[in-house]
């Protein structure tokens, strides 16, 4: 029996616009006053990071963290590689995390318990998609996009063994027999 790998679409990229234009009046409502620190989670939150802090019109610094469990595969290995040092101080800041997707939740849990003992301000969450069937550990997302389901995502930052982050839409792949 032969397969192949399909692509659809889930939400095209006037979907995520909206969306983002969505978070960022809901970013912009709290932390206008805040000088907050948007932590982008590498990689695949550098495309929406992009476009939510054009849409931010107060001061705000960025800063990266690389983080890391999927290795080459599509299952998570439950174990987080710090792959990339965030630079700046976080004493006293707050944070905004932004991710493109939660998944198990482990990276995040991984992540805000790593800020915590950073002694910041507040940290929050903003996560373009959710992927609540697949959570193992709980996770609040305080600013969220899509709630999406539980199928192998592509697309607008996201990859499959580092490929189709550049696709402007979020696609779904799925094999056709
Ligand atoms: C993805 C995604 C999140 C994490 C979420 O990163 O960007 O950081 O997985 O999954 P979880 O909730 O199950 O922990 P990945 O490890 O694939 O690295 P990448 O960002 O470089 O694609």
């Amino acid at each position: 029996m032969s397969s192949k790998v399909e692509r659809h679409v889930l939400f095209n990229r006037h979907e995520i616009e909206a969306a983002v234009r969505r978070l960022a009046a809901e970013i912009t409502e709290d932390f206008r006053h805040k000088n907050p620190l948007l932590l982008g989670v590498l990689r695949g939150s550098f495309v929406f990071l992009a476009d939510l802090i054009r849409l931010l019109d107060f001061p705000l610094e960025v800063d990266f963290i690389g983080l890391s469990s999927y290795g080459s595969g599509t299952q998570t290995s439950g174990k987080i590689k710090v792959t990339k040092k965030l630079e700046t101080p976080v004493p006293g800041r707050h944070v905004l995390i932004v991710e493109d997707i939660v998944d198990t939740g482990l990276t995040t849990a991984f992540l805000q318990k790593y800020l915590i003992r950073r002694k910041p301000a507040s940290v929050k969450l903003c996560a373009l998609a959710d992927k609540p069937s697949r959570r193992q550990v709980p996770v609040n997302i305080d600013y969220l996009g899509f709630t999406v389901p539980d199928r192998f995502l592509i697309g607008y930052g996201l990859d499959a063994n580092q490929k189709f982050r550049n696709l402007p839409d979020i696609c779904s792949l799925e094999a056709e027999e």
